[in-house]
């Protein structure tokens, strides 16, 4: 049932899948075809979108077909070593359709094309484009030097770029959720961590375009929007930073809103950082129904001298008080979170600091890594990676043996509730089934009856395992009895 689970990442034998079913957008002109395969983070994916309406204005329209592409490009992910290693196999891969069709173009995008720069090119033959996650307006460009002759690099970072005027060409299929780019980049310095190095500074989008593109999702019958930033919270928009009068939209003010657009049209984020999440977040959750009761807030740790040397800049109390916190606005509020195990120096008793604070929040859902050092980042720099990969392995294991449990008994908590449903469209599992989400962001699958995608519809739940919900729709909206 893994493929029920709500992804915030893609999971690694999932990874590269969720592309490969584009939509082209239609077109008049007889265009060249861009085969594009996406890895990582929801951020990688939405940026994707982007650069298939940027290719889309140039000519490319997508396709899933990779012998028929002109165009291949692969958007990357550096956040561990086996996410670097993944795309490298995947790039050999491609070396015998270059051979059979030499005017293909390789194009590397994203973090791993960030970090590596042009000593990609040196290391992997038969790529023609590196670009960065800030450089996408520059892919047509990149390509007419390839067709010069020449191998292109553009791995720029901005302090500006947001994409805010690009509309996104949507490559799921559901169409009914969708992601929106809030902010790009990170300012945090987290010592594990690639990303402030593959995407620079952070930056806040332009809240009226971020409206329009949420109305815009509506009108065209989308029922739900997820917006993503490395760090919501910390979003800040003023459009003119010298005028002191010129109000401050901050991620509260931004959250109502988007959520304004429609009551019909659900409102999701990720991610929170527990530095920087706000009551003000909270009482717009509790104050706007169609803001969904879920968070994730990535803990990491659950020991102080770890986080610590993370420099995630709280401690086990803090992100313990955080919680309460939310849940003293939002009783019934879904977390999820991210951790880390056998980041260095990690002691045993530390790790079960680790499964204790699980123990205490209670996580619904948690995605779980072990530590693996990336070159250039604080952690490699300052600290020794003095865990032994059986170590991590085993202190992985164990947290996930811990989630799968506490998933289970947040599951089985929910059997005989009802819960507000919206149809996503059908269940992998049987044609006769259909699957949608709860507000917790939950999975849930029932039989369809009649039920249509981007409806909202209530459902009973009778069974689960530790992935998903299986209930009933029921007629009458009696909620939780
Ligand atoms: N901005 C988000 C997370 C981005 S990266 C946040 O702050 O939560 C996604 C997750 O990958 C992180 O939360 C962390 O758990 C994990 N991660 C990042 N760097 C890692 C590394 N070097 N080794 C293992 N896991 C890592
Ligand atoms: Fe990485 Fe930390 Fe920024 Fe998240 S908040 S992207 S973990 S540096
Ligand atoms: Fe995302 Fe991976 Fe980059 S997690 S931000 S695609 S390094």
């Amino acid at each position: 049932m893994q493929e029920e689970i709500s992804g915030k990442y893609i999971d690694d034998s999932k990874q590269g899948e969720a592309l490969m079913m584009p939509f082209a957008k239609p077109k008049n002109i007889p265009s060249k075809k861009l085969y594009l395969e996406s890895y990582g983070c929801q951020m990688n994916f939405s940026d994707s979108e982007i650069v298939a309406s940027i290719m889309s204005d140039n000519g490319y329209e997508t396709t899933n077909i990779m012998e028929d592409a002109d165009a291949i490009f692969i958007n990357t992910c550096a956040i561990r070593d086996n996410a670097e290693q993944k795309i490298r196999g995947r790039l050999r891969n491609f070396t015998h359709l270059k051979k059979a069709k030499p005017s293909l173009t390789i194009g590397v995008l994203g973090c791993m094309a960030e970090r590596l720069k042009k000593q990609l090119l040196e290391e992997e033959k038969m790529v023609d484009i590196v670009a960065g996650p800030d450089s996408y307006r520059d892919l047509p460009n990149l390509i007419s030097e390839v067709y010069e002759g020449h191998k292109a690099v553009n791995v720029f970072l901005s302090r500006e770029e947001t994409y805010a005027d690009i509309s996104p060409v949507r490559l799921d299929s559901t169409g009914i959720s969708a992601f929106i780019t809030i902010m790009r980049g990170c300012d945090n310095m987290c010592s594990f961590c690639v990303v402030p190095f593959t995407r620079g500074r952070e930056r806040s989008r332009d809240p009226k375009s971020i409206v329009a593109e949420a109305q815009d999702l509506f009108n065209r019958g989308y029922r739900e929007v997820t917006l993503l930033g490395q760090n919501v919270d910390s979003y800040k928009y003023t459009s003119n930073k010298e005028d002191e009068n010129d109000e401050v939209i901050s991620f509260a003010k931004l959250l109502r809103l988007v959520a304004n657009v429609s009551p019909l049209l659900r409102v999701r984020f990720s991610t929170s950082h527990p530095k920087d999440i706000t009551e003000e977040v909270m009482i717009a959750m509790v104050e706007t129904k169609n803001i969904c009761n879920y968070i994730h807030l990535p803990v990491q740790s659950g020991n102080s001298r770890v986080l610590e040397l993370m420099n995630r800049t709280y401690t086990r109390e803090w992100y313990l008080d955080r919680i309460n916190m939310m849940k003293s606005y939002v009783p019934d509020l879904a977390i999820s979170s991210d951790i880390i195990a056998g980041f260095c120096t990690e002691t045993e008793e530390e790790h079960q600091d680790t499964l204790s604070i699980m123990e205490l929040v209670k996580y619904d859902y948690a995605y779980s890594f072990a530590y693996s050092e990336r070159p250039g980042t604080p952690a490699a720099k300052k600290l020794l990676d003095d865990i032994s990969p059986e170590v991590k392995l085993r202190r992985l294991n164990e947290i996930q043996e811990l989630q799968r449990q506490h998933s289970l008994e947040s599951n089985q908590k929910d059997i005989g509730k009802t819960f507000e449903v919206l149809v996503e469209g059908r269940s992998k599992k049987s044609a006769d089934f259909n699957k949608g989400r709860n507000d917790q962001n939950k999975m849930i699958v029932f039989p369809k009856e009649d039920s249509q995608a981007g409806q909202y519809i209530y459902v009973k739940v009778l069974d689960c395992n530790n992935a998903t919900l299986m209930g009933q729709i029921v007629p009458s909206p009696i909620i939780n009895n």
